[in-house]
């Protein structure tokens, strides 16, 4: 298969120079979007913010790699309208449609990895959530000193994401190991849960603190554990474009193979009890 013919049998990709990111940018990854923040937010507890804030009426309040904005249009519900909200993502096409984007949000499209200067010192709040797929170790080390310049002090960040352990049966274990070896290969940090609190500390973030759910996955964990299954293999099978341009990584022949063993993963999670994944939020503040 030629590289236009690959190309062309794939979902909508983001197309911002220089990003990393392997997932689609469409519908589905829309509605797989919605579903997955609706699990976060009931795994805890309802909660969408996390540290204790107290919001002044002209606070500022930054979602970035926002995506379809689930969070930040959950976000302003809590909040009085006299707070502005931002969302920043490298694609806009998840974004929310104008007719429907109230006065006090603005959308806007950049990467993590260089905000605007004139956002110094501005927010009270900074959220970001699931960027796995999106950043090396060196842009994460950036992405966390952005988000420092651009937090007024005693502002907070908070980072939502998941866990590289995978509890399941051996379909899982080789999906991982492959899994670890493509984004090596594309320069990403599958293990950057292991590496945000340090990466804050760092930064000059203080007060962090971290706080985990398990997310039980499969049929035998109920609705949620449906859930959680469809939010993980949708992403998954997101990635089928990229890893059939690598040429497969050995993992899968052709795409058909990635399906099929897609769809084993899936099963295996059904049948296993006691599949789960861990998910992490990290918060800290910008010193006084
Ligand atoms: C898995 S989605 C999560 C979306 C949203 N945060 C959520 O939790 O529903 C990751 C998002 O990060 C965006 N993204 C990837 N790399 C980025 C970057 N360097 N800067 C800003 N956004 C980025 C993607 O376009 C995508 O919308």
């Amino acid at each position: 298969m030629s590289v236009t013919e690959v190309s062309q049998k794939y979902r909508t990709t983001h197309s911002y120079p220089g990003a990393l990111y392997l997932l689609p940018s469409d519908e589905d990854e829309k509605e797989r979007l919605a579903h997955q923040h609706q699990l976060y937010k009931t795994l805890f507890g309802g909660r969408v913010i996390f540290p204790n804030i107290v919001f002044p009426p002209n606070a500022e309040v930054l979602d970035l790699g926002t995506g379809s904005a689930t969070w930040l249009v959950d976000c302003r519900s809590l909040l009085p309208e006299s707070v502005q909200l931002y969302g920043m993502d490298i694609e806009s096409k998840l974004f929310p449609a104008y007719s429907v984007t109230p006065a006090n949000t603005h959308y806007s499209i950049g990467s993590v990895t260089n905000l605007p200067s004139y956002w110094s010192s501005k927010f009270t709040l900074v959220n970001q959530r699931l960027l796995i797929l999106a950043l090396s170790k060196d842009e994460w080390r950036k992405d966390i000193s952005e988000i420092y310049r651009v937090l007024k002090d005693g502002g907070y960040a908070q980072f939502t994401e998941i866990d590289s352990n995978w509890i399941s049966g051996p379909k899982t274990v080789e999906y991982v190991k492959f899994l670890n070896d493509f984004l090596e290969a594309k320069n990403l940090d599958l293990q950057c849960c292991d590496h945000i609190p340090e990466l804050m500390a760092n930064a000059g973030f203080v007060d962090i603190h971290t706080e985990e759910v398990i997310v039980k996955i499969g049929k035998w964990a109920g609705q949620l554990g449906e859930e959680a299954r469809n939010a993980s293999i949708g992403a998954l099978r997101g990635m089928k474009g990229p890893v059939m341009k690598a040429g497969g990584m050995g993992f899968a022949r052709t795409p058909e193979e990635f399906d099929q063993k897609m769809d084993e993963v899936a099963d295996e999670w059904d049948r296993t009890e006691g599949s789960y994944r861990k998910l992490k939020v990290f918060y800290g503040m910008k010193c006084q």
